[in-house]
């Protein structure tokens, strides 16, 4: 997760030849070359396509940067009116250099390592439309689907839309697994989280399954909490990614056997590094690697991440692997 990214003075230098994140993501030269570095750097088995979840509001019509040190700025969708703006005729347009990324990134790659495309779950990109960026407490979003269920719904809807087409491109582009980010899952209330949540992830899986039948599908809820086992029994996809505050004991016994896990290493261990960093990775191993399991963390590289540390956790990895 995020293993492109600051951490990497290689993808610092990339950085500075764009003007702002957005260019930088779409502009496949510099995307396929942010996606080749790890792969280079630390011969990992997935290569994850270099973008953002934030291209789907852009190819929906609105304003989206990144302002520096602040996060992403979105133009706020507050009311069924404002989403009924919002339209798919030049989504195609928008995110062809997206697709474009994906098929050379395919042809540059060893056909060893597998590529990895990817995009927001609804309810997240909703988020971060409505809240018109990052937020705490996501007032917002959740007021509005309060106050008005069937006019957010509307934006669900289209959202679900989008983001289909956009994973079925990917996929018929060269993308060999989906990854969906359900980074939000946790400001999901608990009494709705099926409704803005997992239904609409159900739908967009099932979209992408009827257009890709083997194309397996991860879902990341990050802090689905207890309802981790409802995403994982009723969303259809076939991995579910752990965030760091998943037990494993919990998830060894209560999903392992259902559907392949992923995680979920703390990205601080992996700051820390030395022993503390063997011991945090070798645990996850240790209670999940009976099971198929993809290594992963379980959230994404934190910008101050010494490299030599991921070199020695792939090391551990593939000790362990044999
Ligand atoms: O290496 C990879 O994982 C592939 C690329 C990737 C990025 N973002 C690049 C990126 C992926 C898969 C994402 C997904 C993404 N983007 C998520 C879901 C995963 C998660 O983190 O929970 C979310 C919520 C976003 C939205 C987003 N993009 C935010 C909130 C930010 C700002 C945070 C920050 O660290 O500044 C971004 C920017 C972003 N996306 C960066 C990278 C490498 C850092 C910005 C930069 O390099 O200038």
């Amino acid at each position: 997760m995020r293993q492109a990214g600051r951490y990497l003075p290689e993808y610092r230098a990339l950085r500075a030849r764009a003007d702002g994140f957005l260019e930088f993501c779409l502009t496949p030269e510099l995307a396929v070359e942010a996606s080749l570095q790890p792969i280079r750097r630390f011969g990992l088995d997935g290569a994850i396509l270099f973008s953002d979840i934030l291209v789907i509001p852009h190819a929906l019509g609105l304003g989206v940067h990144f302002e520096d040190g602040q996060g992403p700025v979105v133009e706020p969708v507050r009311d069924a009116a404002a989403a009924g703006r919002l339209s798919t005729s030049a989504l195609a347009h928008r995110l062809r250099p997206v697709w474009e990324t994906v098929a050379r990134l395919k042809a540059a790659l060893p056909p060893e390592v597998a590529l990895i495309g990817f995009a927001g779950a609804p309810w997240t990109v909703a988020t971060y439309m409505v809240e018109g960026g990052s937020s705490r407490d996501f007032a917002a979003v959740r007021g509005w689907a309060y106050r008005d269920p069937v006019g957010f719904a509307q934006l669900i809807d289209l959202l679900v839309e989008a983001t289909a087409i956009h994973l079925n491109r990917q996929v018929e582009a060269g993308a060999q697994v989906l990854q969906i980010f359900e980074s939000w899952a946790g400001a999901l209330p608990g009494e709705e989280f099926r409704r803005w949540g997992v239904e609409p992830v159900a739908r967009l899986i099932a979209a992408v399954k009827t257009a890709h039948p083997g194309v397996p599908v991860i879902l990341f809820p990050r802090g689905a909490g207890t309802t981790y086992a409802d995403w994982a029994a009723e969303s259809g996809a076939d991995v579910i990614g752990l965030d760091c505050g998943v037990p494993l004991e919990w998830a060894a016994r209560t999903l392992a056997g259902r559907c392949i896990l992923q995680g979920n290493l703390d990205p601080v261990a992996l700051v820390a590094g030395g022993a503390a960093l063997d011991a945090a990775a070798e645990r996850i191993l240790d209670r999940l690697g009976s099971k198929p399991l993809v290594f992963n963390l379980g959230h994404g590289v934190l910008p101050h991440t010494p490299s030599e540390h991921v070199d020695r956790l792939v090391a551990l990895v593939r000790r362990w692997r044999g």
